[in-house]
């Protein structure tokens, strides 16, 4: 059974090929109209749910998008809907999904979800987004940054502000791709500390600085997310913002790292608060190529999981 559950649990020669297929299966369908599928249909008769817990535009369309093109076919789940809102238990819905469809993609909040969906489904299973990590989505910017600047391998991605389940994933990648990584933001919102000593003994640099102009320099990459999650108080938005504002990728910020450095941000953004629009919207970012190569990326992956 090939789940893709986080990067840091997927082995490295895999996710070197998944790239590399998400790369070439983009390639041999430019200029195709979306909506039509590509010459090969490798999940022919496949049916795929999608779970969603919480919110989304992209990983929605792109996983929808993204089985079809490939020939399967999906269903889309509200989280809430299902019986699983309401008290039937984890097990028992992976058990029961596992009888009708093929795969089954999950955004959920807890990690524990994700983790017993997989234990107890006899078929494969995608982390579509956990409060904790965010794996799909950094296997589209390891695809973007190298779209635009070949191999990440020796570069150095600084990332800018909350160390949260975005974060997580591309620290997960630091170790398994071999680049360095920088986080800088306040000490209250540093990414785990486990998952910063895991990419260190996978033999890549993994840094922690308070001073983000000293973190980007020499930097190949700036990368931020929103400061703030839907679920927050008033009263935690406000703390957040101050203790963040330092970290704003601004265009003073973006001139202190290299003068070829990418910018990305996994959208949806808060435009001038994490990043400001002369970023977003400027000759460094690529954050819309991010989100169409949800598209592709996520194709390797499904391909993956299914050995096809
Ligand atoms: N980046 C991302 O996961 O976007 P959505 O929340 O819109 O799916």
């Amino acid at each position: 059974m090939k789940h893709f559950l986080d990067i840091n649990k997927t082995d490295k020669a895999d996710l070197r090929a998944m790239i590399d297929t998400a790369r070439a299966m983009k390639t041999a369908r430019a200029g195709r109209p979306r909506g039509m599928p590509d010459d090969d249909q490798p999940l022919a008769g496949r049916m795929v749910a999608l779970i969603f817990e919480k919110p989304s535009t992209r990983t929605r369309v792109s996983f929808d998008m993204g089985v079809r093109q490939l020939g399967g076919q999906t269903m889309v789940l509200s989280g809430s809907e299902m019986q699983l809102g309401h008290g039937e238990t984890i097990a028992d819905t992976a058990r029961v999904l596992s009888r009708y469809v093929d795969l089954i993609m999950i955004r959920t909040f807890e990690e524990a979800t994700l983790l017993e969906l997989a234990e107890y489904a006899d078929v494969p299973v995608i982390n579509g987004l956990t409060n904790r990590t965010h794996p799909c989505q950094i296997m589209a910017d390891v695809l973007t940054y190298e779209e635009h600047r070949g191999p990440i391998a020796g570069r150095k991605v600084v990332w800018s502000g909350d160390g949260n389940n975005v974060c997580a994933s591309f620290i997960h990648a630091a170790g398994r791709f071999g680049f360095d990584f920088t986080f800088t933001g306040p000490p209250p919102l540093d990414p785990e500390p486990g998952f910063v000593e895991e990419a260190r003994a996978e033999g890549v640099a993994v840094e922690i600085t308070r001073d983000p102009l000293a973190a980007v320099a020499g930097a190949d990459l700036v990368v931020t997310d929103t400061w703030v999650s839907m679920h927050d108080s008033q009263s935690a938005r406000e703390r957040r913002h101050n203790q963040l504002r330092p970290y704003q990728v601004n265009e003073r910020l973006m001139a202190a790292a290299k003068p070829d450095a990418l910018f990305m941000h996994c959208l949806p953004a808060h435009r001038d608060e994490e990043a400001t629009s002369a970023v977003m919207d400027g000759p460094h970012s690529v954050i819309f190529d991010e989100a169409e190569n949800r598209l592709h990326a996520q194709k390797a992956v499904l391909r993956w999981c299914f050995g096809v």
